[in-house]
């Protein structure tokens, strides 16, 4: 099987059999065990997600924000963050290379009778988009393409993002054994990092470290005008958030 053939079959198959947990990777999510309730809690984490960026975008970029209409929502997943998204735009569009995290997405953009929501799914390595739009949103994917693609695939985003709009993305740039320096705190740590280790390895999900260089060429390169940037981790990786204005 290609390689390409591959990462869509994982997509595929855990989306099949558990796509909650492959979007949030907390035991809760499992389908043997998700309820109703559990549910309510994935879809409501998605909802905070979009308020906090969107709240932090109008604080940076007041007039920007105000002429948003239109979102994409790049490896949308099970709708957590595209559903959110219909709260705040006219239109959203959800792209994923996964038509089972999608029928996921679907099912529940259903229940929530939201009619601004489309979802697609997108080849994983071709072009996809014919129009440009306002905002665009990525969450914890480009982590999981192999750069080489994920750079094609964020350059064609940004081509399409229109000249005023804005836009979220989060990417891994190292991977480290970031909170094991203090002794005390070595052994608990490591612990912890295993159990999590084992409960992914189940699906054994790929990661992959970006050039921040090269993001950095690619923005300017594109007319981004304006970046801002925040740090985080999940387990030993570590991420940037991009808010950006073109
Ligand atoms: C960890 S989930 C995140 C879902 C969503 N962004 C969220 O935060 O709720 C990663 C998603 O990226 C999708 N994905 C992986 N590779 C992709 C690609 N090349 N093109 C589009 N989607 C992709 C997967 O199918 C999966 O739904």
């Amino acid at each position: 099987m290609k390689e390409h053939d591959k990462h869509r079959a994982f997509w595929e198959d855990i989306g099949e059999h558990d796509p909650y947990f492959g979007v949030l990777t907390h035991d809760e999510f499992r389908s043997a065990q998700i309820n109703a309730d559990g549910k309510a809690k994935f879809y409501e984490s998605g909802v905070q997600h979009i308020d906090r960026t969107l709240k932090k975008l109008e604080k940076h970029w007041p007039k920007a924000t105000a002429k948003l209409r239109t979102a994409v929502d790049f490896g949308c997943g099970t709708g957590r963050l595209s559903l959110a998204l219909a709260r705040h735009f006219e239109s959203v569009q959800g792209f994923d290379i996964s038509a089972t995290m999608l029928a996921e997405a679907e099912a529940q953009r259903q229940e929530m009778k939201l009619d601004n929501v489309v979802f697609h799914q997108v080849e994983g390595d071709q072009p996809f988009l014919e129009s440009s739009y306002d905002y665009l949103h990525s969450s914890m994917v480009f982590q999981h393409i192999p750069p080489a693609n994920g750079m094609l695939l964020l350059r064609h985003l940004l081509t399409h993002l229109r000249q005023g709009g804005l836009a979220f993305l989060q990417i891994t740039h190292h991977t480290h054994m970031a909170g094991f320096k203090k002794p005390v705190n070595k052994l608990v740590r490591l612990l912890r990092w295993r159990k999590r280790q084992k409960q992914r390895d189940v699906y054994a999900f790929a990661m992959y470290d970006y050039d921040l260089n090269a993001i950095f060429q690619l923005f300017q390169e594109l007319g981004v005008g304006e970046v801002l940037t925040g740090f985080g981790e999940s387990g030993n990786h570590a991420f940037v958030r991009f808010y950006l204005r073109k």
